[in-house]
């Protein structure tokens, strides 16, 4: 797996010292009471893991299963929601988790999908967002690091269902991408 990988863009002790720092300034700017987490499989489930364990609150996690890159290198431009249900979220103080803000399609569907759903307050967090021009209006109110736009794999993100476990983030070879 590692030999797929053309070079390292943000290894795995920087990593975890944003989301220390990341975990402290959610804990900050969120009032008091219990947080309802929504965590976008399966690429956020990684930084999820690392950045909720961080949190030393009440929270109860959700998570949703949408699709907009169907395994390849590129945005679908369509988002789908593939659960039968969708979380009861009437209510709810939100945080919503995603791995990587790129056309801002995901983020803002799911946002709003579940403003519809009657969130009483929705804020979003990213792992990565590509610095570039969005599709739609939208960004991430927690962003542990804004990268170029490149595909990457890696800490949750794949090509083709592989590389999530990979530690770190990192740039896939030319080569590895057929
Ligand atoms: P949008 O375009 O909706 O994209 O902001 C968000 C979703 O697209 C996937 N994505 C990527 N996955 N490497 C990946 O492995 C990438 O460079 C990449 N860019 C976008 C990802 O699933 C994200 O949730």
């Amino acid at each position: 797996m590692k030999n797929d990988i053309e070079r390292i863009l943000v290894d795995e002790e920087i990593i975890e010292r944003r989301l220390d720092t990341m975990a402290k300034e959610i804990e900050r700017d969120f009032p008091a009471g219990p947080i309802v987490v929504v965590i976008l499989l399966k690429g956020a489930l990684v930084f999820a893991a690392d950045l909720l364990r961080r949190i030393p609150r009440e929270l109860s996690i959700e998570c949703l299963n949408v699709a907009s890159y169907h395994g390849g290198l590129e945005s679908s431009g369509k988002v789908d929601f593939l659960d039968r249900h969708f979380p009861e979220v009437k209510g709810k103080h939100i945080i919503l988790l995603d791995d990587i803000l790129d056309t801002g399609r995901t983020l803002a569907a799911v946002a709003q999908r579940l403003r519809e759903e009657g969130a009483s307050a929705v804020h979003t967090g990213v792992l990565l967002a590509k610095d570039k021009k969005r599709a739609e209006e939208v960004e991430a109110d927690y962003v542990g690091f804004a990268i170029g736009d490149e595909f990457v794999v890696g800490y949750g993100l794949d090509y083709k269902g592989k590389y999530r476990n990979l530690p770190y983030v990192g740039i896939l070879k030319l080569s590895a991408a057929t």
